[in-house]
């Protein structure tokens, strides 16, 4: 793996053409891929499986809500495909490090992870989000425009939704968010599609997530939210681990099976393996994709309850559960219509909520503070296989 910045203990912020010299060197897969937010919790399971499927994967992470150790444990638990991952700690808001990135090396598209994703800080906190997830994309659009690179998988979300009538949702619902980080991401999105109308050289993809959950089966990668976690799965995990006390229920009388919120989770390495069918798709020069929003969820509702219920019995903890108010701006049922994913992208998630427990327990008993737990030092480039 190459690295520079905070990796190989430089604290720069903008990548040295030396470093990115080596990282665009070598022979291998014959595609190379510009990761931005690729030390994140999807970004680091997305880098692991193009890793896999052949690719070369260049990461750039400012690592504001992520640790460098992600990258080198998706180094570690890729063995010889290491050799085609680079990192280079840059700030996507910072035009001249993305001009130095884009530079040194070819790239033949970009998966673009990076933003900010809390909702309720979004609305505390509106300027920046819209400074890390629309100037950010703006930027980095730019540069890719200057260098020719003109395919993208966008990280949108079901957030763009708002709380639909109906579910399942499909992908011509009304686009209604409801909050500044919803706004940020379909304002991304328009964005995409006007540059796509002004040059239909373009090929972009919109990956619209539900609820990410789960970790690599390893334990070794999984979701580190830094502060109070803002979703129920990560909360779930600390109060697992003995970090907090209970989890509170946000409302238990809504319409639903148990009266509890009914979501579509989906494992983390379906999500991933939905970007590299993304890229297959951007790749297929007999499809004519232009910008197109994809659903990226397993098309099954399940309530709070319900996962709750799987993930003590995954652990085997107890896991005590306090009675709330609903939250405001919950949607009540919310889970997506798949069809098109799987007709157009040829992806279907694998994976149930068992197994999204399952490995989301392996990653919180290995690491219950995450990627500051006290021993994950060790685990720093000496995976098994
Ligand atoms: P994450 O916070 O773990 O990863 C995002 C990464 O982007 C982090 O590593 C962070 O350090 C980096 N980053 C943030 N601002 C940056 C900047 N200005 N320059 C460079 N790097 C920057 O979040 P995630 O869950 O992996 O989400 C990835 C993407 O998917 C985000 O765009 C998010 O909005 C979107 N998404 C996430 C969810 C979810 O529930 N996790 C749902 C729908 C959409
Ligand atoms: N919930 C609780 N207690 C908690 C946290 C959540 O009961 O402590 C409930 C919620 O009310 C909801 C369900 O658990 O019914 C899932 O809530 P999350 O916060 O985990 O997820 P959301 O569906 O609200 O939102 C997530 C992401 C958004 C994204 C959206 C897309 O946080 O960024 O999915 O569907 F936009």
């Amino acid at each position: 793996m190459v690295v520079n910045g905070a990796v190989n203990g430089s604290s720069g912020s903008s990548p040295s053409r030396a470093a990115l010299a080596n990282g665009s060197s070598g022979s291998g897969p014959t595609r190379t891929v510009l990761v931005t937010g690729g030390a994140g919790y999807i970004g680091s399971h997305a880098v692991l499986q193009l890793l896999a499927a052949g690719f070369r994967a260049v990461v750039v992470d400012s690592l504001e809500n992520s640790s460098d150790l992600a990258v080198r444990r998706v180094a570690a638990l890729a063995g010889d495909h290491a050799r085609n991952l680079a990192f280079h700690k840059v700030d996507i808001r910072d035009e001249d490090a993305l001009e130095t990135v884009f530079a040194s090396s070819r790239f033949d598209a970009v998966i673009h992870f990076a933003g900010l994703k809390a909702v309720g800080e979004s609305v505390q906190k509106p300027l920046l989000y819209y400074d890390h997830n629309i100037l950010g994309t703006i930027n980095l659009l730019k540069v890719m425009a200057a260098h020719g690179c003109k395919k993208l998988v966008f990280s949108s979300s079901a957030a763009v939704y708002g709380s639909p009538k109906n579910s399942p949702c499909t992908e011509e619902f009304p686009l209604t968010p409801h909050n500044p980080y919803g706004r940020t991401k379909l304002i991304a999105e328009e964005i995409c599609r006007d540059i796509y109308r002004s040059d239909s050289e373009w090929r972009i993809i919109l990956l619209r997530y539900f609820n990410p959950v789960g970790a690599h089966p390893s334990g070794y990668l999984g979701e580190d939210p830094r502060g109070t976690p803002n979703n129920l799965m990560p909360f779930v995990q600390q109060v697992a681990v003995g970090r907090r006390p209970s989890v509170t229920i946000f409302g238990n009388n809504y319409a639903t099976k148990d009266g509890t919120g009914v979501r579509d989770y989906i494992h983390v390495l379906d999500l991933a393996d939905g970007h590299v069918a993304a890229l297959r798709k951007l790749f297929d020069s007999s499809s004519n994709i232009g910008c197109e929003p994809y659903n990226l969820g397993t098309g099954k509702g399940t309530s709070v309850l319900e996962i709750v219920n799987a993930f003590e019995k995954a652990s085997g903890k107890k896991i005590p559960l306090v009675i709330g108010q609903r939250r405001p701006g919950d949607a009540e049922v919310l889970f997506a219509g798949t069809g098109k994913a799987e007709r157009e992208l040829h992806w279907k998630a694998k994976y149930g909520i068992t197994e999204m427990c399952r490995d989301q327990w392996n990653w919180a008993s290995k690491n219950p503070y995450g990627y500051a737990s006290p021993d994950s030092t060790k685990q720093n480039g000496s995976i098994s296989h």
